[in-house]
């Protein structure tokens, strides 16, 4: 079985990058073989500033590391794979528009001010072009992205009718807790809307943003409803069971304000990544060995992707 994922440098990784994609990644890469990459190419759409891009590329690979990758995972740079720019042109030729107009991420990102353009757009294509270049049968991602895993499955489905049964038909792999983590507006929790938290960020920034998460105006001893509350939501990723009990009897007899748990919060979260924390300082000494993870991680993709890619250019007569 292969586990595919990947993430875009576009800025630095948050809480939802992190219990959306990373974890879940990680864990299912102890049952199968796991490809996961860097989407430098995905990241061009947003990020036209090359020295920008390159440094967080190299920030997201340290992060990635810090948070527990093993070399076991094929970790690599999309860019890296020369083969995919190919793949997602011979994609795109089987490509329906009217699938492509339906994605809701492309309208989203419309929505928030970004300007349209044809790489915006065709954005599901390539990322089509990760999916089944290495033929990966699983994808985990956050929920945001399940429709861009069903068109690189429709994709493979024309090309299959088209050309013979080359492409591995995908499965996203969600899971439900974690579907989507809110951030500090109470909204998705987005590198594009300004409301993340960030796995590494500094202690006083990321105390601040803690204490500053959206909340509703109940009084202080009022019962509150804590599935109502995103800090609630946000405290679950980290504590025990018991502590989650205890924030959740709390929140509900009254007496007990959202200041209160935003510090609780704060202190679970800061504890939990503190092992990472001291792991990315190791890394930040040794960035020659996080060039080296990467390049191995690139040889080993290239191989899939050239079989891949000698099998595709044979069906479809170049
Ligand atoms: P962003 O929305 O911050 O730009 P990306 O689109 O780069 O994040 O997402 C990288 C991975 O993290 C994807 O699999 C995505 O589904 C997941 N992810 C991002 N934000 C969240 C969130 N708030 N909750 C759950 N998963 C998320
Ligand atoms: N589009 C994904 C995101 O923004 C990143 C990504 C690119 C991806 N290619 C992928 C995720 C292939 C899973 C599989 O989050």
């Amino acid at each position: 079985m292969r586990i595919l994922s990947g993430i875009q440098p576009s800025g630095t990784i948050h809480v939802g990058n992190y219990f959306g994609m990373m974890k879940p990644a990680m864990e299912l890469s102890k049952k199968g073989e796991a490809y996961l990459f860097i989407a430098d190419y995905h990241a061009l759409t947003v990020l036209p500033e090359p020295e920008k891009l390159r440094e967080r590329t190299r920030d997201v690979a340290v992060d990635f590391i810090a948070c527990g990758l093993t070399e076991e995972t094929v970790f690599f740079r999309q860019s890296d794979i020369h083969e995919i720019p190919e793949f997602t042109w011979i994609l795109s030729c089987v490509t329906p528009m009217g699938l492509l107009e339906r994605c809701h991420s492309y309208k989203d990102k419309l929505a928030h001010g970004m300007s349209p353009n044809h790489g915006l757009f065709a954005y599901p294509v390539l990322m089509a072009s990760d999916i089944l270049l290495y033929k990966s049968n699983i994808v985990p991602v956050g929920k945001d992205q399940k429709q861009h895993v069903e068109v690189a499955r429709d994709i493979a489905q024309k090309f299959n009718n088209q050309y013979g049964e080359i492409l591995v038909l995908p499965e996203p792999m969600i899971r439900n807790e974690v579907a989507i983590v809110p951030g500090t507006d109470g909204q998705k929790m987005s590198k594009s809307y300004n409301n993340t938290i960030e796995l590494f960020g500094d202690e006083k920034e990321m105390r601040k943003k803690i204490m500053a998460i959206k909340t509703d105006s109940t009084p202080l001893e009022s019962p509150k409803d804590p599935e109502k509350c995103p800090v609630f939501a946000l405290f679950k990723l980290f504590a025990s069971e018991p502590q989650i009990a205890a924030m959740a009897e709390n929140y509900r007899k009254g007496g007990y304000g959202y200041g209160h748990a935003k510090k609780e919060l704060f202190d679970v979260f800061w504890e939990y990544f503190r092992p990472f924390r001291t792991r990315r300082e190791e890394l930040l000494k040794d960035m020659g060995y996080v060039d080296s993870f990467l390049k191995k991680g690139a040889e080993k993709a290239r191989e899939t992707a050239v079989n891949t890619m000698k099998q595709v250019r044979e069906s479809i007569g170049l």
